[in-house]
């Protein structure tokens, strides 16, 4: 992303610090998180429009609290400090940060002065999200007041000549009206940005880009039919045509069609060099009478690498192996992990068993939204750019108990029906993860005059930004009902149907 006009935003540990760098790239900006220590020669070097001071938990009079590079405020680059990245900014020019007696959470009403560049456009009052205990108590020497609140004597402050501006509240969360105008002043008032970062230019540099690392030499690509896997190899397709292989392995656990579906696309639609293992049998196998959901995860991923590891080496040794990575990845990589409710999240762990002698990773610097946006230019079919979230271990984790080839047919074809209907319904866009699962409770039901005693299959269907927590789907009774009638119907071996009505926490999304 060389020729880009960048934001640097320098990671103070605040949990919305991804949410930042989404809002200015969605203003159509370069943006880029690095951690807060970075040194002054290499933000010189990455030579940035502007810079942002993310929020953190700390507090500056901390013994260890983080601190940025000396002479970062020197540089003459704007610099946007937010919530303790204002603090910082106030502490180190030498005005006052003090301790409130009580921490400030909330939508809060702000007045402000819109006179200021900042907040060009705005009406005087605004409300914005503030979280914070400590506060700025005295603007430093050269800086003017340009926003309060009842609580907090200055929730923003800027210094015009040096370009230097801070704010309190949190602009970047969809609690905050107006926030996003905030960050595009900032980025075109004060920094001055243009703002040309497109998906199709980073399209058409991408391919070169690949082009000329990889030349005439060999890539090797695992496809899962996901939304990132794909977009990576359509993109490295691109650019090296048949020089890249992709190898699909069909563990038999994917939905009702999907295998057929993914080597349509990629066989047909773009003339991919793709190998397609069906390893079903083999899964079966080693999953009979499994019923631990983590033990099915060890061997799904084990299994898958065996297989992957058998096809590739059939090729022999490639110069790159393809992964796709993406910018979330990346960051949270680099932050503390919590801990493991659900092992094997991400389906990695590839490179250690295959002959190859560079990873490429063309998504690395994409958030997922802008994945999708990549796929479409590059012509990949609406369905499979948004498509949900599917887990690598598949229908797996989604038959309760052990997996038999019986019940796996069940579901999927319960899990269709759910899919379309919710398709029906026009629902497929808002909600963000529905499928079935196969419970191991059977039950006595009745149909015509006979008495059945069959499984039961409950519906999951949940509403969530981040998979982390999300609500359950409040789905319309009418189309429940169809879902219900459908599935009892259309699926041997179903006679009940329940609706999951549990968020997350504390229950989780998938069922194992
Ligand atoms: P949970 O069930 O933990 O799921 O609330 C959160 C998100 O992660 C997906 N998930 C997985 N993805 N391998 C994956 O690649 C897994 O083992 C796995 N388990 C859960 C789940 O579908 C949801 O989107």
């Amino acid at each position: 992303m060389k020729n880009n006009e960048l934001i640097l935003i320098l990671d103070f540990g605040g949990q919305y610090n991804q949410l930042i760098a989404r809002r200015v790239r969605e203003c159509n900006v370069y943006s880029e998180v690095v951690p807060f220590n970075i040194s002054i020669e290499e933000i010189k070097e990455k030579n940035p429009k502007g810079i942002i001071f993310t929020g953190g938990p700390a507090s500056v009079y901390g013994n260890d609290s983080p601190r940025c590079a000396d002479g970062i405020f020197e540089l003459g680059i704007p610099v946007l400090g937010i919530c303790y990245g204002m603090q910082l900014m106030t502490y180190i020019l030498g005005g006052n940060v003090a301790k409130a007696n009580k921490r400030e959470y909330g939508t809060t009403d702000v007045s402000i002065d819109n006179t200021s560049l900042l907040f060009k456009g705005f009406e005087n009052d605004n409300r914005f999200l503030m979280s914070h205990t400590d506060y700025v108590e005295t603007v430093p020497d050269g800086f003017k007041n340009i926003a309060s609140t009842l609580s907090c004597p200055n929730a923003a402050m800027e210094n015009v000549d040096k370009k230097l501006y801070g704010i309190q509240f949190h602009p970047e969360v969809n609690n905050s009206i107006n926030g996003t105008q905030v960050i595009r002043n900032f980025l075109f008032e004060i920094c001055n940005c243009k703002g040309d970062w497109q998906i199709a230019s980073f399209v058409d540099e991408s391919i070169k880009s690949l082009k000329e690392k990889i030349g005439d030499k060999k890539a090797l690509c695992a496809l899962s039919g996901g939304v990132d896997s794909s977009v990576a190899a359509v993109l490295l397709h691109k650019a090296i045509g048949k020089n890249l292989t992709c190898i699909f392995v069909d563990h038999g656990l994917l939905r009702k069609n999907e295998g057929d579906e993914v080597e349509e696309v990629f066989r047909n639609q773009f003339d991919i060099n793709l190998i397609r293992v069906n390893a079903k049998n083999r899964f079966l196998e080693k999953l009979a009478g499994v019923t631990d959901p983590e033990k099915k995860r060890k061997i799904i991923g084990e299994e898958f690498i065996r297989v992957f590891e058998e096809e590739a080496k059939k090729i022999g040794t490639v110069d790159f192996l393809v992964q796709g990575t993406i910018y979330p990845d990346v960051i949270e990589s680099g932050l503390g992990k919590s801990s493991v409710i659900k092992s094997h999240h991400n389906v990695g762990g590839l490179p250690d068993y295959i002959d190859f002698k560079e990873i490429v990773e063309p998504l690395r610097d994409l958030f997922k939204d802008e994945v999708r946006k990549t796929g479409l230019e590059l012509g990949i079919p609406e369905n499979l750019v948004y498509r949900q979230p599917f887990p690598g271990p598949g229908l797996a984790i989604r038959v309760i108990g052990d997996i038999t080839d019986e019940k796996l047919d069940i579901l999927k074809e319960a899990d269709s029906i759910f899919r379309e209907e919710i398709a029906n319904a026009g629902l497929h866009r808002n909600i963000n993860q529905y499928f079935a699962v196969l419970t191991n409770l059977k039950s006595v039901g009745v149909m015509g005059d006979e008495r059945t005693y069959d499984y039961t299959i409950a519906l999951r269907a949940v509403e969530t930004t981040d998979f982390m927590t999300g609500f359950w789907s409040k789905i319309p009774y009418e189309v429940l009902e169809k879902v219900s009638s459908r599935i009892v119907n259309e699926v041997n071996h179903v006679n009940r149907v329940v609706y999951d009505i549990t968020s997350k926490p504390p229950a989780t999304i998938e069922w194992e």
